[in-house]
């Protein structure tokens, strides 16, 4: 059933308090909960609670047991009736957490008890009001064998704990601070420890632990450290801080997403927490520094304040990951987070805003609120944060977030709320914030094509928004964005900056007192999230003169494009093309923005731009560019890779990583010549450098190149860490990714490997999501890659729905491709579809793709 953003309707009860006794056993687990409720609305007679396929064994209402004609048990609910004004009710109810597979509620993970609750997760704990909009304050006492569960957590600070008779002990904690159910956690095991401690602003003492497996110890400092810098980030950035005596982290190996905010015990994803060089790449521990901070800073955007029904996902999620990327940004190299999350946003988010699973960052329906944690609810959920900062300028923007926390503190509210605070502090009414408003409930990305003239001094830009419909053809209004513009001069000097305000479909602004022509640098620092179209680009200028390192990139990336598609219809490599790859190579600038510059366009953006997409001939033009490159400018990258390669350093400061960058970029470009050459420079930077990222890169390009070398080094890398599963993911990705031939059969082979294991989230994306991101081999014109994604489909949906979902999104570019890859598709997905009790999350993503 459909579940509509108009249909909210205010909770009839409040639960004052909530007391959950944990019996941990190896068979099962009970669960003892007890509740303090009130009625708000004397109409309600009968509470209805949420509750999902649950084993209930007895029911007390104040104190006294009910028989079962006073309540009724069913798949989804647990009704009580006939309940007085105010009540006690306590549910006694047994679960088997071993075996819980789809990893919401309370699994095991391994040997460790855990839980995930978000969104809808508590309801198969214990029956309750299970929505975010019932906040109430918790008590957890958690009872298990003490040998095996040395350590029993909980939210909040630790109460008390004892031993029990039969080797048992019993750890109560209690959480102060009012929440909704799906920021509860317990966790339970025999695990390591770092200890640490933070002294916050106002001199309060915070015990900092994180969590692992045993031995996994030494490789937690890196999120340790990532834990502190956060929270001093958020002291001087928002006035924001830490409210408890202890923050606990723990690390987990079966994990459906990154992590998890629980107050005051975070539960990750061990792939976002456990790290050293020589088992993570550098790209890993950013990924670490920005979800350790992204879980920290929802303590206040989250937690303190929290979202009143799940339409408001993005009240959470956009703001906090436009606080993790600022943080990011301030903490390493701004030019390089702001192109980094840029990318991630147009190979993410804009595909799906351009697919039938678009929907607005405030959607209006959902079947199933899992597969709403998307990247238009956060990526671009943040983008709308970030105008809204460009908009209201950095100081303006604090103060309405001061006023927000202040207002708002221990509620759970709306965008309204947010959008509320931050239009108070417009005392000038700059800001039209009912038309802004639009962007959270219109979707698909607007296209802004530009066309400029010059006229007896004086600079004409006249814009146009071209703003797509909604998924269901129904017509949307134009956008309202922020749009930062430079005018550079013929000679490379900055005329003007200016941020202009676009608002109306069709647009023009005028720039007086000019002497000539000036050049155009357009959405400066990705300031909207939306498609240019430029008649006449000047990308080779751009990319000399332009002091936004944005633009600079944004042009290289253009000229790339442009040239690319050229070459699809096979015509001659523009020189001009080549001359400013040239001029790209002997720029001093920072080395991993320089990285970036000489980045070649991915094959899902030059995918974005098809009309009707063919794979084939992307990747040859593709292909072919690289090979003209790498010929043309041999040596100048064999003297980049020489001159960085630095196999025995592997510090992670800014120009360790920045030359890791470089030369490895220098190396896969060099590495379509598929020359002896490469292949032993691969070969020797597989086996003596230090870091994994070096590694990986080696072990990359000698896969895509040479069965002989890359079969070695591959052989070599599984031995070394077949007993780390982290490491394990590269090694499946790798060959996952390959562009080999004969890809499908190497994956479907892996799956029969000791390593691989389906019910392990990490390892499925690994293997099957990667591959179905492998366009070459996912697409291949016999079907066979669908084929085999679909059956995964269907099989891991049983165990994981969630994962399943995940999975099948991976169609969701069909309505884009030819004919005969639609039809191969449409025959995979109508038998998925058809399938025997498939998950309302898997069905809902096909039904969207075909249409249904
Ligand atoms: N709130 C978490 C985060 O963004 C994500 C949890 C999502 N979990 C899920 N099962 N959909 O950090
Ligand atoms: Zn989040």
């Amino acid at each position: 059933s459909v579940i509509c953003l108009k249909d909210y309707k205010k909770c009839g009860f409040e639960v004052e308090s909530c007391e959950l006794y944990f019996e941990l056993f190896e068979e099962f687990v009970i669960v003892t909960n007890t509740m303090e409720i009130n009625k708000l609305d004397a109409q309600e007679k009968h509470i209805k609670l949420d509750s999902q396929e649950l084993e209930l064994l007895e029911v007390y209402l104040n104190d006294l047991k009910l028989n079962d004609t006073r309540y009724d048990i069913q798949e989804e609910s647990f009704t009580v009736y006939n309940v007085p004004n105010s009540f006690s009710l306590k549910i006694k109810n047994k679960l088997y957490p071993q075996n819980n597979t789809e990893l919401e509620g309370l699994y095991k993970s391994g040997s460790i008890f855990c839980t995930q609750n978000e969104p809808e997760g508590f309801r198969r704990i214990t029956p309750y009001l299970d929505r975010p909009d019932i906040m109430s304050v918790f008590t957890t006492t958690i009872v298990a064998d003490k040998e095996r569960y040395p350590v029993l957590l909980g939210n909040g600070n630790k109460q008390s704990s004892h031993d029990l008779a039969d080797g048992r002990h019993e750890v109560t904690w209690f959480d102060p601070h009012p929440k909704p159910s799906y920021l509860f956690a317990i966790v339970a095991g025999d695990l390591g420890v770092i200890s640490d401690e933070f002294i916050t602003a106002s001199q309060t003492k915070v015990e900092l632990n994180i969590y692992c497996d045993k031995g996994a110890e030494s490789k937690c400092f890196f999120a340790m450290k990532s834990l502190k810098d956060a929270m001093i980030w958020d002291e001087q950035k928002y006035g924001r801080e830490y409210d408890l005596d202890v923050y606990n982290i723990v690390a987990v190996d079966s994990f459906n997403m990154g992590a998890m905010e629980n107050k005051g015990l975070n539960i990750f994803n061990s792939h976002y927490v456990l790290a050293d060089e020589d088992k993570a790449t550098d790209a890993d521990f950013m990924g670490i520094q920005s979800v350790i901070a992204h879980e920290y800073f929802h303590n206040w955007t989250g937690n303190r304040i929290t979202c009143c029904d799940w339409f408001e996902l993005t009240l959470k999620e956009g703001l906090t990951v436009f606080r993790d990327q600022c943080f990011s940004a301030d903490l390493n190299s701004q030019e390089v987070q702001r192109i980094e999350d840029v990318k991630g946003l147009r190979e993410r988010q804009f595909v799906e805003d351009a697919s039938p699973m678009a929907h607005p960052i405030q959607p209006d329906s959902y079947i199933s609120i899992n597969n709403f944690y998307t990247s238009t609810v956060y990526e671009k959920g943040a983008e709308v944060i970030r105008m809204l900062h460009t908009l209201l300028g950095e100081s303006r923007f604090r103060e309405a977030m001061d006023l927000y926390f202040k207002t708002f503190d221990g509620r759970a509210v709306r965008t309204g709320d947010f959008l509320w605070a931050m239009s108070e502090v417009d005392k000038e009414k700059r800001v039209d914030f009912t038309q802004f408003k639009r962007w959270y409930h219109q979707s698909g990305t607007p296209i802004l094509e530009v066309k400029d003239s010059f006229c007896d001094g004086v600079y004409t830009l006249d814009l146009k928004q071209v703003v797509p419909n909604k998924v269901d053809e129904i017509k949307q209004e134009p956008f309202y964005f922020p749009l930062k513009v430079g005018l550079i001069g013929s000679d490379g000097k900055e005329i003007k900056e200016e941020m202009l305000v676009v608002s109306k479909e069709e647009e023009s602004f005028v720039f007086e007192g000019l002497e000539a022509k000036p050049y155009l640098s357009i959405n400066r620092g990705f300031s909207a999230p939306i498609i240019i179209k430029q008649e006449k680009n000047e990308y080779a200028f751009l990319m000399k003169h332009d002091k936004d390192s944005f633009v600079k990139y944004e042009s290289a990336q253009s000229f790339a494009l442009e040239t690319t598609e050229k070459l699809m219809e096979s015509a001659e490599l523009d020189a001009e093309f080549l001359n400013s790859f040239g001029y790209v190579l002997d720029l001093d600038v920072e080395l991993s923005y320089k990285a970036l510059l000489l980045e070649l366009p991915s094959i899902s953006s030059l995918m974005q731009r098809q009309k009707v997409v063919d794979f084939t001939p992307i990747y040859k033009a593709k292909e072919r560019l690289e090979r003209e490159i790498a010929t043309e400018f041999k040596e100048k990258l064999l003297d980049i890779y020489r001159l960085h390669h630095k196999p025995k350093n592997k510090e992670l400061d800014t120009v360790s990583v920045g030359e890791r960058a470089l030369k490895n970029r220098a190396l896969r470009l060099l590495s379509s010549l598929e020359s002896r050459e490469v292949i032993d420079l691969a070969y020797k930077q597989y086996q003596e450098s230090l870091t994994m990222t070096d590694r990986v890169v080696a072990l990359d390009v000698l896969e895509n190149i040479t069965s002989h070398e890359g079969g070695l080094a591959l052989d070599d890398f599984y031995e070394r860490y077949k007993d780390d599963t982290l490491v394990m993911n590269k090694y499946f990705s790798i060959i996952a990714a390959s562009q080999r031939e004969g890809v499908l059969l190497r994956v479907i082979a892996s799956q029969d490997d000791e390593v691989y294991d389906k019910r392990v989230p990490n390892l499925v994306r690994s293997l099957v999501g990667v591959f179905a991101k492998n366009y070459k081999y996912f697409h291949a014109a016999d079907g066979s890659g669908y084929a085999f994604v679909a059956d995964k489909i269907i099989e891991i949906d049983k165990i994981n729905a969630q994962m399943a979902s995940g999975l099948a999104s991976a169609f969701k570019i069909y309505n884009r491709l030819n004919q005969n890859n639609k039809n191969l598709i449409k025959k995979e997905l109508e038998c998925v579809i058809s399938t025997h009790s498939l998950s309302k999350n898997t069905y809902e993503i096909i039904s969207k793709i075909l249409k249904i």
